[in-house]
């Protein structure tokens, strides 16, 4: 899938704050909407800032516009994919596939995640991408049963 408009990505700035957790929140509680995701706003702001800096990255992407649609946050000491987020009308238009592929830019040999199990369009996605599972554990914030995922490159065709 490509992109169905160019895309910009760039760092997160502290001006993207409002938008992206707001974005954040939207999303979120379409995907699970038992978890209310608007009262863990501080959590989400509070990630932009520690991924402010490398060995972590929060990255942003735009349109031609410089609307956000998405962002994600990437830690490349751990080859950790720790967000990746998408505005819920732009799901479906490949904002996610150009995220991913610029977090490989940054963690080109491998990556993993944890996606809630009830989470099955990303991890439709994860899989479309290449990831496979590697475990199974259970949150202890919300009780609910969480997937790690592992993406290699060498196991890329
Ligand atoms: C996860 C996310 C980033 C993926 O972006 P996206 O633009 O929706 O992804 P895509 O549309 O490219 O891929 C989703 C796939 O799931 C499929 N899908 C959709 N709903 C599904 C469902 N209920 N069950 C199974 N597959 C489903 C889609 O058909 C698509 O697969 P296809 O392209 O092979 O047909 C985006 O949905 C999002 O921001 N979700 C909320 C936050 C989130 O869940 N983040 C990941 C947490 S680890």
């Amino acid at each position: 899938m490509s992109a169905v408009q160019p895309l910009l990505m760039r760092n997160i700035e502290p001006a993207d704050h409002d938008a992206l957790a707001a974005l954040w929140i939207r999303a979120w509680m379409l995907t699970l909407p038992q978890i209310r995701f608007d009262e863990r706003e501080l959590f989400i702001r509070e990630r932009f800032h520690d991924y402010a800096q490398p060995p972590r990255h929060a990255r942003v992407a735009c349109n031609e516009a410089g609307q956000p649609l998405g962002f994600c946050l990437i830690d490349t000491n751990l080859n950790e994919l720790e967000q990746i987020v998408v505005a819920p009308e732009f799901w479906g238009k490949g904002t996610a596939e150009a995220m991913l592929d610029d977090a490989r830019c940054l963690s080109p040999d491998r990556l993993i995640l944890t996606v809630n199990r009830d989470n099955p369009r990303a991890i439709a996605f994860y899989r479309r991408q290449g990831f496979v599972e590697t475990g199974e554990s259970v949150s202890p914030r919300s009780g609910l049963p969480l997937l790690h995922m592992e993406w290699r490159a060498a196991l890329t065709p």
